[in-house]
């Protein structure tokens, strides 16, 4: 079994030198040509996704999806994140929880995603510079934004000082890191180290049940609605799948006006005997809370409860119950996080320059 644990390569990190940070914090022994291939193929598709005005993603075939993964989202944040907590946002992409995190009232917030373009959109909304319409006021916390291929970057060497922080999100995004055993376990021992004891690391993925379910009850190897589809190569035609091998099992996503790459099955009893090794316990496994239903008013998922009874389409929905939500909770007692982050060890800016934003491994 690869554990994939090798010394760091190199970092030229050094924010005292010049503003352009390029640092190399890769595994490259354990991360072959192939699972890094793959990692920038998922990157070069995020990074072409152009932000949207409002006009055209109220437009768009899966809107209500959107706000309902956005609800979503805003539960499990409200929920578990605190006033003056320190975030971890793993994939953040555009920074589409930056809002959700400013209502949480977090002191500092740490953004790493592989798409640069996805990155260079968070810091256009981070600094409230989007397009006219959508100016809001500055965010409350000091952020700051790096370009990484999080499953295969040591995040836990170069984000040792800003640790540790109090909650760990990926939304939406895990799955991306089951592409091979070295990379799982480098996505999980990051989050695990730079977690504080008593931390949680929340988050969102497909539901690996769901798929192979829909899959074995599909005539051939792919299956889907007007809004997505899901295909698995010939490789998979017996629709079997060895419980000794559940990393690297890849099928191409289709979902309209949001994602065509391919992800990774993550197989939840293997997710969670991982995660466990980890020293992270289970909180939830899926969210029921009625009392957040008014949430999901306001955002819209479900219509405005008036005149608007507008609400997902039931190819929509065959997409919500393609994902599932987790809660997990870093053993031990939490420590003295306030006081070391009342040291200033956060290296986070109120206003992002293009060069703040730090980019690592750049051939990831
Ligand atoms: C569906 S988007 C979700 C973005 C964001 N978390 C949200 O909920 O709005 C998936 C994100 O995962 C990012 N991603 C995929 N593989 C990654 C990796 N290896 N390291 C860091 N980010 C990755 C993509 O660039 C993309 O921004």
């Amino acid at each position: 079994m690869n554990q994939g644990h090798n010394e760091l390569a190199s970092s030229s990190y050094d924010s005292s030198q010049s503003k352009r940070k390029w640092s190399s914090l890769g595994e490259s022994s354990s991360f072959d040509d192939e699972s890094t291939r793959k990692a920038r193929k998922v990157a070069d598709h995020y990074s072409a996704r152009s932000n949207q005005t409002l006009e055209e993603r109220e437009a768009s075939p899966i809107i209500h999806l959107k706000k309902l993964n956005n609800w979503i989202k805003s539960v499990l944040i409200q929920r578990y994140a605190h006033k003056g907590d320190a975030v971890l946002d793993l994939a953040c992409g555009k920074g589409g929880d930056l809002i959700k995190w400013d209502k949480a009232q977090i002191g500092y917030y740490v953004g790493v995603d592989i798409a640069e373009g996805s990155i260079r959109d968070c810091r256009t909304r981070y600094n409230g510079d989007a397009d006219q319409q959508q100016r809001r006021k500055k965010f409350s916390f000091p952020a700051r934004l790096i370009c990484a291929d999080c499953y295969g970057t040591r995040l836990d060497e170069y984000l040792s000082n800003d640790a540790p922080f109090d909650i760990c999100s990926c939304q939406f995004a895990l799955h991306y890191s089951w592409s091979t055993e070295a990379r799982a376990r480098r996505a999980l021992a990051n989050i695990s180290a730079l977690l504080q004891p008593g931390g949680y690391f929340i988050g969102t993925m497909p539901d690996a049940n769901v798929i192979i379910k829909k899959l074995r009850d599909a005539e051939g190897l792919t299956f889907g609605n007007s809004v997505y589809w899901i295909s698995f190569d010939e490789e998979y035609a017996q629709k079997k799948f060895r419980r000794s091998s559940p990393f690297g099992i890849q099928y191409k996503f289709h979902l309209e006006d949001a994602v065509d790459c391919p992800e990774w099955v993550v197989p939840f009893n293997d997710f969670k005997s991982l995660a466990e090794e980890n020293s992270h316990a289970f909180v939830d496994e899926y969210l029921k809370m009625p009392e957040f239903t008014e949430l999901m008013r306001r955002l819209g998922a479900l219509g405005d409860g008036n005149q608007d009874r507008s609400t997902l389409s039931q190819d929509e929905w065959d997409v919500a119950y393609l994902y599932l939500t987790f809660v997990l909770q870093k053993g031990g007692e939490s420590s003295a996080r306030k006081r070391k982050r009342e040291n200033g060890n956060n290296r986070g800016k109120m206003y992002i320059t293009e060069e703040d934003i730090e980019i690592l491994g750049g051939d990831a």
